[in-house]
């Protein structure tokens, strides 16, 4: 995607061949920053601080990662350490493991001087791979938002609401739920998006509506509330949504407060599509809700926000009584019998475990 006519990754490798560039998207809308991680401990704590985020990205950060840990030790110890630690930053998304344990899989039958080389080989490829599957789910999911939009009085535009941030801030490129808007509305088809503010790190608010801006796409953030008041007056044609991890059954686990969207969704016969890179599918789980650990974040990110005030300076407030405890589950699962289809890189499918083998065959897409 370009910025200013620049095109960017969220994640690439400096000149001299080996320093991690990361996007900080901690400090966006307002800045836009580069990071530069050197060790594995950085990329750590890059994850953690969110500084990059969203299932794909954080895998290929990890990825990334562990090529950072065999360039200081190539060691069986200090590899075996890195992935455990790059894999414990965060629990729900699946994409982390799945490319830490590529690498770790990729290099530990090699001679540790020939190690850190191919993990930066398999990380770039990992890297590749992600924009290639991100722009065929925006190539999938195009034809969703055509019929959708064909039903349409002539001239009006398709209104879709997301949350969170599934644009591409949260992988290398394109996006997962925000790919086939971006060829929608490449396309021509008049769109606008309700982006749900995602209380209480504000992907949506921050991320989805800076993208969204930058794309020229039009857009309205709205309050997580709104949306089952803009379903109920006819304001909301489909909602789309990324995903941290598809069970083999099709339960959704994704940013907390989605699956409120698709109950209402359901209850008002709007279509809920989640778009998701076959990474994300956790073939070992089956019942979302009980089998997906959920992240239980700082309950700093509910008492406090961040922000700039009207002089540009960044300032951190707090919201709630200094005596009220808050908590944070981050995530939350969607029943898969609540989503209409899930969009993947091999083509859209119903959320079941006959829809997601009949396109993915399980053994190849582990391995
Ligand atoms: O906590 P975050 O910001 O990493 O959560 C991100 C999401 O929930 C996204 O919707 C998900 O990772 C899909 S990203 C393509």
């Amino acid at each position: 995607m370009k910025i200013d006519g620049v095109p960017y990754r969220t994640i690439w490798l400096d000149p001299d061949g080996w320093t991690v560039c990361l996007i900080d998207q901690t400090f966006l809308p307002h800045a836009f920053t580069i990071a530069r991680t050197r060790t594995a401990d950085a990329i750590a704590q890059a994850i953690v601080t969110m500084q990059v985020r969203g299932a794909p990205l954080i895998g290929i950060a990890g990825a990334y990662g562990l090529a950072l840990a065999l360039r200081q030790d190539p060691g069986d110890d200090a590899l075996n350490a890195a992935a455990h630690q790059l894999i414990a930053t965060r629990p729900t998304g699946a994409n982390l493991r799945w490319a830490v344990e590529k690498v770790r899989s990729g290099v530990s039958a090699l001679p540790p001087k020939q190690r850190a080389a191919e993990a930066y080989r398999l990380a770039g490829l990992l890297a590749d791979e992600d924009v290639a599957i991100n722009r065929a789910i925006g190539e999938h999911g195009l034809p969703l938002f055509r019929a959708l939009a064909s039903r349409k009085p002539p001239g009006e535009r398709l209104n879709v609401l997301t949350h969170c941030n599934a644009g591409w801030l949260a992988t290398v490129d394109w996006g997962t739920a925000l790919a086939p808007l971006f060829f929608a509305h490449d396309s021509g088809l008049p769109l606008h998006i309700w982006v749900d503010e995602t209380r209480p790190r504000n992907q949506g608010a921050a991320l989805t509506a800076w993208e969204l801006a930058r794309h020229g796409i039009p857009h309205t953030v709205v309050a997580d509330n709104a949306g089952g008041h803009l379903m109920q007056h006819g304001q909301v044609d489909a909602v789309i949504v990324g995903t941290d991890r598809v069970t083999a059954d099709g339960d959704v686990a994704n940013k907390i407060g989605t699956y409120l969207k698709a109950l209402a969704a359901r209850d008002n016969g709007v279509p809920f599509y989640v778009a998701l890179p076959s990474p994300t599918i956790d073939w070992t789980r089956h019942d979302g809700v009980r089998e997906i650990p959920v992240e239980e974040r700082s309950a700093h990110e509910v008492t406090h926000l961040r922000g700039v005030d009207a002089g540009g300076q960044w300032r951190e407030i707090r919201l709630t009584p200094a005596e009220s405890p808050a908590a944070n589950p981050s995530f939350d699962v969607t029943p898969a019998r609540l989503v209409t289809a899930l969009i993947t890189e091999r083509g859209v499918c119903p959320a079941s475990r006959a829809g997601l083998r009949s396109l993915f065959d399980t053994s190849a897409t582990r391995g």
